[in-house]
């Protein structure tokens, strides 16, 4: 395995000079306003400008247009309130704990039925690609939902460069293990690491997004920094945080959810009001910040988009 190999990436979609070097000016000036201001020890400065990836700077500013007629949840709320089992169990923990985390710098490994395996810096990885914002619900399988502005670009972008054969059927997904930075995985809560996947055509639609950001901002430690996916209509245990590893695959991998708990949680995952989890109803959902409840949709709303990639599939048996 090469370390640290690029992809090929065509001269058409390097960043334009020019762009460059308006970051370069970007960055004199804050230097110069830095020490103007009588902040900077010169170690400090570039102690902070080598751990400042560059990709921060081309997250494009929370808009204030969006794409659903919905209002955005609450960013305190999105960025307190969550699920990362490597923090611990509580929906407080991952802001309680996530200071722990160090994502940057960051690499990610990919390996499998992949012509460019290797271990490449997330940097190299962004480098080519534009940031946009998207607009997405997000339906949690216990039952609460919510509006976010996700920062990223679709995963497509990334595959194609990737360049999977035709053995290459399934994506699979894995998060950092280290129990330094996430003190839950000293606890077997569940199988580490955190592993998840989608068949390629899920994992090729337009959709589907690594999300390096939120309300423009880059990714909050315990919202899965730096990098994780965003499947929209699939429940958010898909939506896997901080990952390390692609794999491509011929056969279907098994999530930690299902390794966990077989009849709870299936691999496709997809938002369904008709299938009720083992333990709750799934047929309806609490905005998290609004009173009440709201009626779940079946693919959380994007049916349109994506019911055809499930056209002839049982989806009670493949839940
Ligand atoms: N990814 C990892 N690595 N570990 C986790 O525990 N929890 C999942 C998903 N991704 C989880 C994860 C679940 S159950 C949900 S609902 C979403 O992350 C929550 O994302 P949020 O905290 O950004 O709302």
């Amino acid at each position: 395995m090469t370390r640290y190999r690029h992809p090929h990436i065509p001269a058409s979609e390097i960043t334009p000079e020019s762009l460059y070097l308006k970051r370069r000016e970007f960055i004199k000036q804050s230097t110069a306003l830095v020490a103007s201001a009588g902040l900077a020890t010169p170690g400090l400065l570039s102690a902070q400008s080598a751990s400042t990836p560059d990709w921060h700077e081309r997250i494009p500013e929370a808009s204030a247009t969006q794409s659903l007629d919905e209002s955005l949840t609450d960013e305190q709320i999105v960025t307190s309130y969550n699920n990362f089992f490597e923090f611990g169990t509580r929906k407080r923990d991952p802001s309680d704990w996530g200071h722990y985390l160090r994502p940057h710098p960051w690499q990610i490994k990919v390996e499998g039925e992949v012509a460019h395996t290797g271990v490449y810096d997330l940097e190299d990885l962004l480098r080519p690609l534009t940031l946009e914002e998207r607009v997405y619900r997000f339906r949690c399988v216990e039952a609460w939902s919510m509006v976010v502005p996700w920062t990223g670009f679709p995963l497509s972008q990334l595959i194609e460069r990737l360049e999977p054969n035709s053995r290459a059927k399934y994506v699979v997904f894995e998060t950092l293990y280290d129990p330094d930075q996430f003190r839950g995985q000293r606890r077997s809560t569940i199988e580490w690491p955190y592993r998840e996947g989608l068949r390629m055509d899920e994992a090729m639609h337009p959709l589907t997004l690594m999300a390096v950001g939120l309300y423009g901002k880059p990714m909050p430690n315990q919202n899965g920094a730096p990098i994780r996916l965003v499947v929209p209509w699939k429940y958010g245990f898909k939506s896997i945080k901080s990952i390390v590893t692609l794999r491509f695959q011929e056969r279907q991998p098994v999530s930690s959810w299902q390794a966990m708990s077989t009849n709870e949680y299936g691999f496709y995952a997809n938002v369904n009001p008709d299938v009720s989890h083992p333990r709750w109803s799934q047929a309806s959902e609490r905005r998290l910040g609004e009173p009440g409840r709201r009626p779940t949709l079946m693919f959380n709303g994007y049916e349109d988009e994506v019911a055809s990639l499930y056209s002839g599939m049982d989806l009670r048996v493949n839940y």
